[in-house]
């Protein structure tokens, strides 16, 4: 019994020797060298002896774009700071989307039931679930977005309090991307102005899952910045 112990003890000692052993990892003897090593071209990965040959040859190439760099369809970024300064700001800032198509109203609607319609309520009167009156679970009265303090404020300072926040209400620019803010500040001004119905039960209902249009769609692409 103990001859046999000491026996099974050496062999997974040989076993581990061998699996640690040898070093020859060279690319043939890679199991699945394609996900070992990957042929894909990656545009940000360089290897620093070869950024060391191509500065030999007098190319210095980093591999990153230059800062400032707005991709292509991307928008501007927003540089107006989080301040007081920067709320008296926004007020200049204007709307850089046309004009929304039904699609893209849609759309709207359904960010804005889905990110805004719990504190400003569907009705977009403020008083959505988590206030309720006073009821609610939300310790601050979410601002009624269709009083005339609301109505009285720019398109710039929307975009602002959407991006940054403001008291107790939160930042939005994680849930929402620049494009999509724009779309919400229209969608709110449609409602203000009475050019469209409020969303109803059914509609607060429907809007979840991914939406229909994509952030990248061309149809109200952002305009181009030069
Ligand atoms: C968790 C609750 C909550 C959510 C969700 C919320 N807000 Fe607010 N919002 C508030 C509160 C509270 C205020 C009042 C803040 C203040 O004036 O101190 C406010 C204020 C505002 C104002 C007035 C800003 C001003 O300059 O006085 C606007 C516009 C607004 N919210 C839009 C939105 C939009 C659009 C969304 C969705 C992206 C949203 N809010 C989501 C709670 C919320």
């Amino acid at each position: 019994m103990k001859k046999s112990f000491i026996a099974a003890g050496i062999i997974t000692m040989g076993i581990v020797a061998i699996g640690c052993g040898g070093g020859d990892d060279t690319r043939n003897n890679a199991y699945m060298p394609d996900m070992a090593y990957s042929r894909a071209y990656e545009t940000y990965t360089m290897s620093a002896e070869k950024i060391a040959e191509l500065q030999k040859q007098g190319i210095f190439y980093n591999t990153m774009p230059v800062e400032g760099t707005i991709a292509r369809g991307e928008m501007e970024p927003y540089y107006i700071s989080n301040d007081t300064t920067g709320y008296a700001q926004s007020s200049s800032v204007q709307d850089p989307l046309p004009e929304m198509d039904e699609t893209y109203y849609k759309e709207a609607e359904r960010l804005y039931l889905v990110n805004c319609a719990v504190c400003h309520g569907s009705k977009l009167d403020g008083n959505g679930p988590l206030w309720k009156g006073g009821d609610g679970p939300y310790p601050a009265a979410p601002r009624n977005l269709l009083d005339d303090y609301s109505k009285g404020l720019s398109d710039g300072t929307m975009y602002h309090v959407i991006t940054y926040g403001k008291g107790l209400m939160g930042s939005y620019a994680h849930q929402v991307n620049p494009k999509q803010r724009w779309m919400l500040v229209k969608y709110m001004r449609s409602i203000q102005s009475g050019s469209k119905p409020a969303a109803t039960d059914s509609t607060a209902a429907a809007a979840t899952g991914n939406g229909t249009v994509t952030s990248d769609s061309a149809a109200m692409a952002a305009p181009a910045t030069n």
